[in-house]
């Protein structure tokens, strides 16, 4: 008999080929609410979850989970699960490292570019209809060359942003944990750009809060492209609305898909909704890993990427 596995949300054709061919697959169907009472109900006697990182995969799910002996999450930040409680009862849990840095680093420079070049601003006042022509001080924004990008957390997406920044000409400072990096407070203070690539832990809640964003200088952008509350929205919001710094470039926020309201409003932010490893190629290559890992735990391996 084919083991059962619970799917929270539909993977590739091929990749669910791949799974259905050594796996009896279900799959949620809910959205929200449902969608919680649903997994719930579901999870129980499943010996796998393939989870995505809008599921909160908590203890009450993984106890709901009796059967659980892998929990496969489709990302590479695994906040959304708590891992204590699967580890108290022996389930593996595994993330997807390595194949979506090269499309997250991408898309990091694509918020820098878009913020410190004003392609937001300048799109909304061409589509209203504002736009009277070229002009020669119009939309003036900040060039990359020859300013210093201070990487928060120089790990695998960290350092594929410096790789990409260095060839547009800038310095890099970091701050990391394993080597002598620059302290974050006088990287603040320095940088032109300041990048945020640490994951989401009870230590980085709020890493950048109003004594932060004071901090930096007042030419500087943010980019976030990690989680929601490594930052302080609220209090972001109120150094962009006081020009405490020029500007901030988000992928993610504090309770998405809400995003604080005044960011909204605001013509010196740019904001994304969360497409850091958005292409084709990832976010199948994402699926794959995850189904991999399920396949090798349930026939007795050890899992690939395993949460350390
Ligand atoms: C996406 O947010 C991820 O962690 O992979």
């Amino acid at each position: 008999m084919k083991p059962p596995v619970l799917l929270t949300r539909k993977l590739p054709a091929s990749v669910m080929a791949r799974l259905e061919a050594s796996c009896a697959v279900e799959q949620c169907e809910g959205d929200g609410l449902a969608a919680r009472r649903e997994f719930l109900t579901r999870v129980a006697g499943k010996q796998a979850l393939v989870s995505m990182v809008t599921d909160t995969v908590d203890r009450t799910v993984i106890e709901a989970g009796d059967a659980l002996q892998i929990i496969a999450n489709v990302a590479v930040g695994y906040n959304n699960i708590d891992v204590a409680a699967a580890r108290e009862r022996g389930i593996i849990v595994t993330n997807t490292p390595d194949v979506l840095t090269d499309a997250t680093a991408d898309f990091t420079l694509a918020l820098m570019l878009a913020v410190t070049r004003r392609l937001g601003e300048g799109e909304r006042m061409l589509r209203r209809g504002d736009w009277k022509g070229w002009a020669f001080d119009q939309l003036l924004g900040m060039q990359l060359h020859g300013k210093q990008l201070g990487i928060v957390g120089l790990g695998r997406i960290g350092r594929a942003v410096a790789a990409r920044a260095q060839a547009f000409g800038m310095t890099i400072a970091h701050t990391s944990r394993s080597d002598a990096g620059m302290p974050l407070d006088r990287l603040l203070a320095t940088s032109d750009v300041v990048s945020l690539h640490v994951p989401l832990t009870g230590e980085t809640r709020h890493l950048i809060g109003q004594p932060e964003l004071a901090r930096m200088k007042r030419t500087a952008y943010l980019i976030n492209t990690t989680r929601g509350p490594v930052v302080d929205e609220a209090a972001l919001a109120w150094a962009l609305k006081n020009q405490l710094i020029a500007g901030a470039a988000l992928d993610v926020y504090e309770h998405e898909p809400q995003v604080h309201a005044d960011l909204l409003t605001l013509e010196n932010v740019v904001l994304a909704p969360h497409l850091g490893s958005a292409t084709t190629e990832t976010r199948t290559a994402m699926a794959d890993l995850a189904v991999r890992n399920v396949i090798a735990v349930l026939g007795g391996d050890p899992p690939l990427t395993p949460v350390t």
